[in-house]
Order: structure tokens, then C-alpha cells, then sequence
């Protein structure tokens, strides 16, 4: 089967009460881990790919590496670009393969993130490729994206009808209380979400793809891992995943996770060195990463997006 955009697996999640994991992708072991939990459960499956992941392991490896995926399954799978901040970004993924882009403009004023959707959806649709945006802004930190509290803010419902109809866009990021890495909640808080907001943009935009970023659980054992073999995480909280399931039973049929990826991979490579400390060999590491991401993704297809079997 050959690469997929996301409009009949978006459309098929919203019927059917579930969510599509989009998981961010950076060398070959972590394609490899969530490739083969999603072909063990029979998943549809989101690889994507942020500029920071584009500078690090360039655009020509990247798509290779998807296309190897796409020939070891039978899996609808799509291949999309996080976060794209210009047209040029979008226009560069969609000639080269992507069959999906996010062009954020939540950081421009309403009126300017409504011209550069615009934009980006009048030359991905005349190429058969669907576009995310984005309304509202998260906060967080990553390589890439950095938007401190004060500057991040919640999605006003009012405007999603308007900016939906106006760009054409073929999903909506929102900003419901999520945010980007690890820290998401303050310590001794108890994590909340904005269902409210959620709920009246699914009434204003009935039967529209909703997509969450920031929706990393922090898992807590892999933090508490990192811990025991030397890392020093301060108290690292993210999105409890009964949240998450909510949510993707409601109008969310794309759940972004990075972070996970990231604190599985490492909790795994410092245990393994804690307790092999003269091992060299790059795929004895390695090896047990891609398996923890594995064990990982098949939690999550399972257990928070449901969309194990829905392939
Ligand atoms: O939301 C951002 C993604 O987690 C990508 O992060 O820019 O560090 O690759 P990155
Ligand atoms: P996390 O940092 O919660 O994994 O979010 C990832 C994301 O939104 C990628 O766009
Ligand atoms: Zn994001």
C-alpha cells in the first residue's frame, strides 16, 4: 500500500470513537518500535516529522526510512510534517513524498494564520496532501517550539467555524490546557483539560478532526528510571491517559506524542549502561530501545488512542 493522507482515517476514528496515534520520528529504531507495535495490533498509524527532525536526520533518510516501514506492513500509514512554520517548509515536505502537513501559524495574528493556511491548503490540496493548523496557542518547550505560559493561550471556540470555512484546513490543533515536553502540569496540581472548550468546538464544527499536541503521559516509570540510572528529571507530569481517551472518544482523532519516545528511549540506554558500563556495541543499546518503544506504542494504540484493529 502506498503512503496515505489522513482523510479516511480521520473520518473512520470520528465515527467509530477513537484516535490515530501520531508519534514524532528521528533515526531508525524509533520508526522500527512503532511500526512493529502497529503492525502487531493492526493499527493505522501518523509518522511525523518536525523541522528539528528534518535538520538532524535529513529529509531524503527520513522518508526512506517511512517507505521501508510502509514495505514491511500492510498498515495505512501517513507521513507528516509537525509543526511547519512557513508555506515554503510545507511546500518543501509536500514536493518531497509528505502526504500530510501542519502549517502552525498560532503564532501569527488570527488574520495572518488564516493566510498562511490558506496558502499552504490552496497548493497541498492540488497534490492530493491535507493540512493541519493549528488555533490557540500551547505552551512548552521542544527544540523548535517555545512558548512560555504567559504567551500560550486556549483556542476561542468562537472563532473555529471561521477559520475552518475560510482556510479549508482539513484538521484543527487546539489548545485545551496540553502542553509540549514533559513538564506540562505545575507539581501538586492535579492536571485539568479543557473538555468544556472541546465540546463546543466539536457543536460549531460537527464531525471535524480535532488534533491534541502536547498529549505525552509522562509515563511515570520511565521518569522514575531515569532517576535510578543517573538522570536528574525534576517532578516531570503529563496528561493522564484517561484524559486522553476521553478526548478521543470526542471530536480527537489525531493524539501527538513525542516525549514518551524520548523518556522511554532514554530510561532504557541508561539502564542498559548502569548495568553493562563496557558495552560499545551501538545495537546492544540500541536494540533494547527500539523494544521499549515498541512496548510503549502498543500501550497507547491499546490502552489510550483504541485504535488497535481499526487498520
Ligand atoms: O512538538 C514538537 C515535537 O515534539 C518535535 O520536537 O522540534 O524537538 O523535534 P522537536
Ligand atoms: P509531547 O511533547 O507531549 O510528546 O507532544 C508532542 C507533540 O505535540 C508533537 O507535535
Ligand atoms: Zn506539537
Amino acid at each position: 500500500m502506498p503512503l496515505v493522507n489522513t482523510k479516511e482515517m480521520f473520518q473512520k476514528a470520528y465515527e467509530g470513537g477513537y484516535a490515530i496515534g501520531a508519534f514524532n520520528v528521528n533515526n531508525m529504531e524509533i520508526v522500527q518500535g512503532i511500526t512493529e507495535a502497529a503492525k502487531d495490533l493492526k493499527a493505522p498509524l501518523i509518522l511525523q516529522v518536525s523541522s528539528g527532525a528534518r535538520k538532524y536526520a535529513n529529509h531524503t533518510y527520513l522518508v526512506k526510512l517511512v517507505e521501508a516501514a510502509l514495505a514491511e506492513t500492510d498498515l495505512p500509514i501517513a507521513l507528516h510534517l509537525d509543526h511547519g512554520d512557513t508555506f515554503e517548509l510545507c511546500k518543501s515536505c509536500i514536493d518531497g513524498g509528505f502526504t500530510s502537513v501542519m502549517i502552525d501559524g498560532s503564532h501569527h495574528s488570527y488574520e495572518e494564520n488564516v493566510k498562511v493556511t490558506r496558502q499552504v491548503v490552496e497548493y497541498a490540496h492540488a497534490r492530493g496532501v491535507v493540512v493541519e493548523a493549528e488555533l490557540g496557542r500551547l505552551a512548552g518547550v521542544e527544540d523548535d517550539v517555545n512558548v512560555s505560559e504567559a504567551d500560550s493561550s486556549y483556542t476561542n471556540p468562537d472563532q473555529v467555524y471561521d477559520f475552518v470555512t475560510r482556510t479549508h484546513c482539513d484538521s484543527l490543533a487546539i489548545a485545551i490546557g496540553t502542553s509540549h515536553g514533559a513538564y506540562k502540569f505545575k507539581p501538586g496540581t492535579k492536571p485539568q483539560l479543557r473538555f468544556d472548550i472541546l465540546e463546543e468546538v466539536e457543536k460549531r464544527l460537527p464531525g471535524f478532526p480535532i488534533v491534541l499536541h502536547g498529549a505525552s503521559s509522562v509515563i511515570p516509570e520511565y521518569v522514575e528510571m531515569i532517576n535510578t540510572y543517573g538522570g536528574n528529571m525534576p517532578d516531570a507530569i503529563g496528561v493522564p491517559e484517561d484524559m486522553l481517551r476521553q478526548a478521543a472518544r470526542m471530536a480527537v482523532c489525531k493524539i501527538n506524542i513525542d516525549s514518551d519516545l524520548r523518556l522511554a528511549m532514554t530510561a532504557t540506554i541508561r539502564k542498559y549502561f548502569a548495568e553493562n558500563p563496557g558495552h560499545f556495541d551501538p545495537r546492544q543499546y540500541l536494540g533494547p530501545a527500539r523494544t521499549a518503544i515498541k512496548g510503549m506504542v502498543a500501550h497507547k494504540i491499546k490502552n489510550v488512542l483504541g485504535c488497535d484493529g481499526k487498520a
